[in-house]
């Protein structure tokens, strides 16, 4: 069964007073409207690893289909790796969900398909669940070389990796932090050649980039599209209740 999940991606942003005032303001916006919403969506902040800590004590007083997870996840149990987080850190703490493989990662950390495979692996170890990202660059696309671009980031990140614990988010990256949302039609399409390749009929792939309040409800209509990871809408709780509490068209 695929599963619908919504995701916050807060990136650098939150200290954890922010972070504590954000859930106070999020939460009863949850509660208030869980009922209409139902409870087969699984909501999940990323957060920065400073705030995990006060977004889980508070999260724990929330409805049950709020989760905390964290943006990276170091592939060694623990080692010299300076500035770098191991699993059984995020685990103790009670984190199910890391983010593997984001665009800002790869560009800006030197993350390749082969160190987001061991991340993976690592976070699967150890009872996470990875949400690996994927997702053209606008040269990519203007070539014509979208599908085939996102078909060797899954061959490469995923050898080995158990898809039955696993979610992916589609994120073409010209589309995140522009404004420029993919065009519903167009990240169905891509999404549904992500699942075909991966054959997996339970899979759950996300869409993210620009998604907003305004564009939620269009995005979720789409047949292949099981949610979304969301950056900068995710950082406002009245942008981020609406977003978690989508209309159904
Ligand atoms: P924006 O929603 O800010 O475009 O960011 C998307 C993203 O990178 C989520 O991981």
């Amino acid at each position: 069964m695929r599963k619908i999940v919504i995701a916050g991606n807060w990136k650098m942003y939150k200290t954890q007073t922010e972070a504590k005032a954000f859930l106070v303001d999020f939460l009863p916006q949850l509660t208030a409207q869980a009922s209409e919403f139902g409870a087969a969506a699984q909501i999940i902040l990323c957060a920065p690893f400073t705030t995990l800590p006060t977004l889980l004590g508070l999260a724990a007083n929330a409805p049950t289909n709020l989760s905390i997870g964290a943006q990276n996840v170091h592939w060694a149990d623990n080692g010299a790796f300076t500035g770098e987080i191991a699993a059984p850190m995020l685990v103790e703490l009670g984190i199910k969900y890391v983010i593997v493989g984001h665009s800002e990662r790869r560009q800006y950390f030197g993350e390749t398909d082969a160190t987001v495979n061991q991340r993976l692996k690592a976070a699967q170890k150890h009872g996470m669940t990875p949400i690996l990202c994927v997702g053209e660059s606008k040269q990519h696309r203007a070539a014509g070389e979208t599908e085939t671009w996102i078909a060797s980031q899954l061959q490469n990140g995923l050898q080995d990796v158990d898809l039955t614990n696993l979610i992916i988010a589609y994120e073409p990256i010209w589309a995140i932090g522009t404004g420029d949302t993919c065009e519903a039609k167009e990240a169905n399409r891509v999404i549904g050649k992500i699942r075909s390749q991966l054959n997996d009929r339970d899979l759950t792939i996300q869409y993210g980039g620009s998604v907003k309040s305004d564009n939620i409800d269009e995005i979720m209509a789409q047949p292949e599209i099981d949610g979304v990871l969301v950056g900068g809408a995710s950082l406002d709780p009245e942008g981020f209740a609406r977003i978690v509490n989508y209309r159904s068209l």
